[in-house]
């Protein structure tokens, strides 16, 4: 029996429900949301639409269904408005965090934790120290949905299906996101090696300078043109539960919270991981260029500085 409990009925964690019963994935997906009528409306319209879907039960809920729950998605807090860093939201969201992720616990949670709120590396920490949970159950979305982005632009770059892109995107899901082009490869060829043959020059300083603003400026432009984005963060976290709930072994750059990386302990990043039921079964701390390391240490410091910040 698979159950998933979505705290938070706003946009990213109905866009998330709705990609979810497309999936036929999970039994039950109870939304929970300090707004009760909000949590049962939206509850009630995906409800509508299992005729057209897959098998799955939708309803609104509390807390204690953390009980039996597989998997708790805290989409809960407030969003970026136009302008705004991640970052910014800190203050707000971890005060909505220290005592919902206790709540969940207390409500004899036993399973994995996926965060998606923002700053989602930092609280994924805070939801570790909050929780007293194992590391590999405590899972942020982290760059998932950079590593999408990227794939897309490259697809769109090298006019290939974006499906044959395995890109990454690795360390903050924010302004400090390290894209790993030496990770990422088109048809299993490496981007070095794809672009002389591609001929539409992918590698050059020029086009990938472009690639990585686009990458970390996506959300700010999406929320400028709409408000918040929850689409594609969405078909991210149905990617992360589909990997845990069939045991997929599948290597997503999540974030958890690694015990050091260089000099920085107990920081929270992403990098490629295995995942499968019981979460995080292994991180790959795979060998980057000396400019991608430079990257990922200042990623990390940055991550760090906003935790002991936070927590002096
Ligand atoms: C974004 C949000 C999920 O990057 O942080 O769209």
């Amino acid at each position: 029996m698979k159950k998933i409990l979505i705290v938070g009925a706003g946009a990213v964690g109905t866009s998330f429900a709705y990609s979810l019963i497309h999936k036929g994935l999970v039994e039950e997906i109870v939304l929970y949301d300090i707004d009760e009528k909000k949590a049962k409306g939206e509850a009630l319209d995906l409800a509508h639409g299992i005729y057209f879907t897959k098998p799955v039960e939708v309803r609104a809920g509390g807390l204690e269904e953390a009980k039996d729950s597989d998997i708790v998605v805290i989409t809960a807090g407030a969003k970026q408005r136009p302008g705004e860093t991640r970052l910014q939201l800190l203050d707000r969201n971890i005060s909505i965090y220290k005592d919902l992720v206790p709540e969940i616990v207390k409500n004899g949670f036993k399973g994995i934790f996926l965060i998606v709120t923002n700053p989602v590396d930092v609280l994924t920490y805070f939801a570790y120290t909050f929780s007293g949970f194992p590391r590999n159950r405590v899972i942020g979305s982290g760059t998932v949905l950079d590593s999408s982005r990227f794939a897309y632009l490259l697809s769109k770059h090298c006019d290939v299906d974006p499906r044959s892109v395995n890109a990454y995107v690795i360390g903050e899901h924010g302004d400090t996101a390290v894209l790993a082009w030496s990770l990422t490869h088109i048809g299993g060829i490496s981007i070095s090696e794809f672009c002389p043959v591609c001929g539409r020059r992918c590698f050059d300083e020029d086009v990938k300078k472009a690639i990585i603003k686009e990458v970390r400026d996506s959300a700010y432009k999406i929320i400028e043109y709409k408000g918040a984005t929850y689409y594609a963060i969405g078909l991210a976290l149905v990617n992360i539960v589909e990997a845990i709930v069939r045991d997929e072994n599948r290597i997503l750059p999540v974030s958890t919270v690694h015990p050091q990386i260089f000099e920085f302990k107990d920081v929270p990043l992403s990098l490629p991981s295995i995942v499968g039921r019981n979460g995080v079964k292994k991180v790959l701390r795979v060998k980057l260029t000396e400019e991608e390391e430079k990257e990922l240490y200042n990623s990390a410091k940055f991550i760090k500085e906003a935790i002991d910040s936070f927590s002096s």
